[in-house]
């Protein structure tokens, strides 16, 4: 019988990494990230499970414990690598629920393996958690679960978190089960999103969908009531402030500088390299601004920093053609020997030089044509100590409901996107550092450890208040 646990954290990763020691064994780190950071002291307290996937295909590993957390893997074969992940969850609704911005793709055998596997995931939560559990399913990959577990576990409480957008009906509608989707997001006690409108989406989608009646702030499913609401997810800022204020971050930040050859203005951005992300239009901007002559090389340079992601999926290896076109043509066109006017590298960072690649950026350019919130923009701002240093944000990243001091652009306008450069570069010291105030202090308050006190509060079950 598998260690039960009061409280239980379903989530399509794991938040552990394999790293191969210099003797060449193998072990466990835990990978850092701000979800696993703010669950970190609930986990420990409660003895608790984090059961996820743990990269790779065939046999999971055998259930361990690393740091106070019981981590429990669970196995995905090749095939369902390709069907789930690659397929279900990032071909047909990661596009769909980011407004389509790529065509969704629709398949049987896709919808057929990401049953099974959230049947799995649900199973595994249902032989770890304790009597009267709280389990909290998160995002995209797995909104089956919550349905498939209270079938087997009715009396645990159960919490979803949805970390993308949640689209509205007329998008929603496309999905080929969409129906059973829904349902099985019902099975959660709350279901909780990033921004106020998509928990709306959600509330009228099931009352055009399933009839559902909204009644008391809750949707009434036989005779349950399930709750819906908006919990902003954020980073954990105090960390992220300590570690840019860090002598060797500030040290490496000044040596970027130096190798990018100290120009007036360093625009940076960093992603993920994905399509919602809008790095395309960011660099197109770039591109005219020095057509136009606005910008010249050796004054401004541009970083944009892409970590590879789901690199068998095609919308991901056309949307890497078109990137390393488009910084190929600017570099081509306008760049000197020495002095390119874009860096590219496709490739992760570790967080120190991430933090300093921040510190080191006068704008930042946060792009997304839609984003569920967008931690990069809060990331930005919490490593710019007292020093200014401005951030572009699309209207359409959850973020731009917190941050009304950025600049704020619309990224389907291309003219729109580059007056924003352009006023971030021109604004005067004093009015930058103003802007970064204001949304410094609101981060310092709304982090990522008040986001889940906040959801597990609302689901009932948060006695993790120090
Ligand atoms: P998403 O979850 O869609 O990738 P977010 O901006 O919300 O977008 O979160 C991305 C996270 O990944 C951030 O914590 C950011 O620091 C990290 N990240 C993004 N790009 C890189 C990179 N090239 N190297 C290291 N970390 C990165
Ligand atoms: C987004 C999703 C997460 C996902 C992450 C990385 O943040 O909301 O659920 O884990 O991207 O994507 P990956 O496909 O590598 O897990």
């Amino acid at each position: 019988m598998a260690q039960r646990s009061s409280f239980v954290v379903v989530a399509n990763r794991l938040p552990v990494d394999e790293v191969t020691l210099p003797n060449g064994e193998r072990q466990w780190r835990p990978s850092p990230g701000g979800l696993v950071t703010a669950l970190h002291p609930v986990l420990v307290e409660h003895r608790g499970t984090w059961i996820g996937w743990a990269g790779g295909d065939g046999t999971a590993p055998e259930p361990f414990d690393l740091e106070g957390i019981h981590i429990h893997p669970v196995p995905l074969s090749a095939d369902e690598l390709e069907r789930y992940y690659e397929g279900q969850s990032n071909a047909t609704i990661w596009p769909l629920y980011h407004d389509a911005v790529e065509t969704p793709v629709y398949k049987r055998r896709w919808r057929d393996s990401y049953r099974a596997v959230n049947h799995r995931f649900a199973e595994a939560a249902a032989d770890v958690a304790a009597e009267g559990a709280t389990v909290w399913v998160q995002d995209y990959q797995l909104q089956l679960v919550p349905a498939m577990l209270r079938e087997m576990r009715p009396d645990l409480k159960i919490g979803f978190f949805l970390h993308i957008p949640f689209p509205p009906i007329e998008l929603f509608m496309q999905m080929p089960f969409r129906a059973e989707i829904l349902r099985g997001l019902l099975g959660a006690d709350l279901v909780g999103f990033q921004q106020r409108l998509a928990a709306q989406n959600f509330v009228r989608l099931a009352r055009h969908l399933l009839g559902l009646r909204y009644v008391g702030q809750s949707i009434q499913v036989d005779g349950r009531q399930v709750k819906a609401g908006a919990f902003p997810i954020s980073i954990d800022t105090k960390d992220m402030e300590r570690l840019a204020a860090d002598p060797a971050v500030q040290a490496r930040a000044k040596q970027i500088r130096a190798e990018l050859g100290d120009p007036k203005t360093v625009i940076l951005g960093v992603d993920r390299l994905d399509y919602t992300k809008g790095i395309e239009l960011r660099l197109k901007a770039f591109r005219e601004l020095l057509a136009d002559g606005k910008l010249n090389v050796g004054d401004a340079v541009m970083v944009q920093v892409a970590t590879p992601s789901r690199e068998r999926v095609e919308h991901y290896q056309t949307l890497r053609v078109k990137v390393e076109r488009e910084v190929g043509r600017i570099n081509g066109e306008f760049g000197k020997v020495g002095t390119p006017a874009v860096h590219y590298l496709h490739q992760s960072v570790d967080k120190q030089e991430l933090a300093a690649m921040y510190a080191a950026a006068d704008v930042m350019m946060v792009t997304p044509l839609r984003d569920g919130m967008n931690l990069v923009a809060k990331e930005y701002i919490a490593c710019r100590g007292d020093t200014g240093g401005a951030l572009i944000l699309s209207e359409f990243a959850g973020a731009a409901t917190e941050l009304r001091q950025s600049f704020l652009c619309n990224p389907h306008d291309p003219d729109g996107v580059k007056e924003a450069l352009m006023r971030a570069i021109n604004a005067e010291a004093h009015e930058l550092k103003r802007r970064m105030r204001v949304m410094q202090r609101h981060l310092r308050t709304h982090d990522v450890a008040r986001w889940a006190h906040t959801f597990l509060d609302e689901l009932g079950s948060d006695d993790t208040e120090n």
